[in-house]
């Protein structure tokens, strides 16, 4: 062996050595939503070739519900098998502890996300996950029925409601027996509790608990807005809609069997993907307000990504929830699955207005959404929440009015609450 084959040599077992004690087999636990869990997939294996480390994907249920309640145990026992986390931006104040403070190590890239979702990431100073994407929901309707009927989407539930219910009875008639006016979630879960904010801090009823801790569900205006939700049922929405969660909405709606769907945007890039029923044929508005004079109002919500405080691999981990949430990332996920960034440079990029023409408009509409309650209820922002999914699903159900169930719901929160929160 002449010497330049041997420093070749040398250098060859130098660099697979160091590279072997150097990488590390790692897993996220991550949302089984539309395609999310595939562009996880994808995005793992680019980190994978850039760093040599290996990634497990730990799919979890597309109940943002159940995949807390899961999280939960895991971490309770202190499980070392996951090392990432995908998390609602719901959960940051209930799992703090559990979480490694990003703050330092995110030091470089964090000033490009928008502040206010950076702040529903912190917890007591602390940076409990990175900002994947936010999300704001919005009506999605048809336009080719719309227009067939002379109709503007509409501006106030009232104007939802009848809309729906005409094009509904006419395209019935006409032969479209499974055709259904709106879709939206009605099952027992996080996501009922999202719609639920939205009928009713659009009536002017308030935010199930107030940003001071008080609790201010039991009200006229929001007994109201849920006994509105009631008469959809069964009218222009199907029974089954009680057991929807967003892809069971999104399912009838993609198939042509709905005028109108609440759903996250996530939907959009869906709707118009090759095998939609509906591609090219529908737009989206923000949702309808309670009355006139009152503003719309649309849930935040969101996804993270944040790292366990029991991994083994807290650097590779660190170095993966960094990658998930870059720019590059954040733009490759807006222009194929149509989730909206974090970063608000990206609001302004060609490419993504290109690939998801609502997206530069829906900033304001995300800028404005209403938060859930978590920040006010910190630890027991779950089980608040729980409470109100279930007073809500028995009044669409018929179990119950309104009324009855959000006196009974004042009742278990001002318990669950005791000297505060
Ligand atoms: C969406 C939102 C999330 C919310 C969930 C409810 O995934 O991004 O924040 O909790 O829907 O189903």
């Amino acid at each position: 062996m002449n010497i330049s084959m041997r420093v070749l040599a040398l250098c060859g077992s130098v660099l697979s050595t160091g590279f072997a004690a150097q990488a590390a087999e790692i897993s996220i636990a991550a949302n089984s939503t539309g395609k999310g869990l595939n562009f996880i997939r994808e995005q793992v294996s680019v980190f994978e070739k850039q760093t040599g480390h290996k990634v497990k994907i730990v799919s979890m249920p597309p109940s943002s519900s159940e995949q807390f309640s899961q999280y939960r145990l895991w971490l309770a026992a202190g499980n070392t098998d996951v090392d990432v986390y995908q998390t609602d931006v719901v959960w940051a104040p209930q799992l703090a502890e559990q979480f490694v403070d990003l703050t330092e190590a995110t030091k470089d890239v964090i000033g490009q996300h928008f502040p206010s979702i950076v702040a529903s990431q912190t917890v007591d100073g602390k940076l409990v996950a990175m900002p994947m994407y936010t999300d704001a929901p919005a009506l999605f309707y048809r336009k080719d029925l719309l227009e067939k009927y002379s109709k503007q989407p509409p501006k106030t539930w009232t104007e939802l409601a009848e809309t729906a219910k005409d094009i509904q009875d006419k395209e019935r008639a006409a032969g479209l027996k499974d055709i259904w006016g709106f879709v939206f979630q009605g099952s027992a879960y996080e996501g009922l509790t999202c719609n639920a904010l939205e009928w009713i801090a659009s009536a002017g009823g308030g935010r199930i608990v107030e940003t001071n801790g008080d609790i201010s569900i039991n009200n006229e205006k929001a007994a109201a807005a849920l006994d509105m939700a009631k008469s959809w049922i069964g009218t222009i929405s199907p029974q089954g809609a009680l057991a929807y969660k967003e892809e069971e909405a999104r399912g009838i709606w993609q198939t042509g069997n709905s005028v109108f769907m609440r759903n996250w945007t996530y939907t959009y890039a869906l709707g118009n993907g090759a095998d939609s029923a509906i591609k090219g044929k529908f737009g989206v508005v923000p949702l309808p307000a309670g009355a006139e004079g009152i503003a719309p109002a649309s849930t935040l919500g969101g996804w993270n990504v944040a790292v366990s405080k029991y991994s083994k691999h807290q650097d590779v981990a660190i170095a993966l929830v960094k990658f998930l949430g870059s720019a590059e990332t954040q733009k490759k996920r807006a222009v194929e699955l149509s989730n909206m960034p974090t970063i608000a440079a990206l609001y302004d990029d060609k490419d993504v207005a290109a690939a998801q023409p609502f997206m530069p408009l829906w900033k304001p509409i995300f800028e404005t959404a209403v938060p859930r309650p978590s920040a006010a209820t910190k630890v027991k922002y779950n089980e608040v929440s729980a409470k109100f999914w279930g007073a809500v699903h028995n009044t669409l159900s018929g179990t119950g009015s309104a009324a009855e169930n959000l006196e009974l719901l004042e009742v278990e929160l001002t318990d669950l609450k005791g000297n505060g929160w």
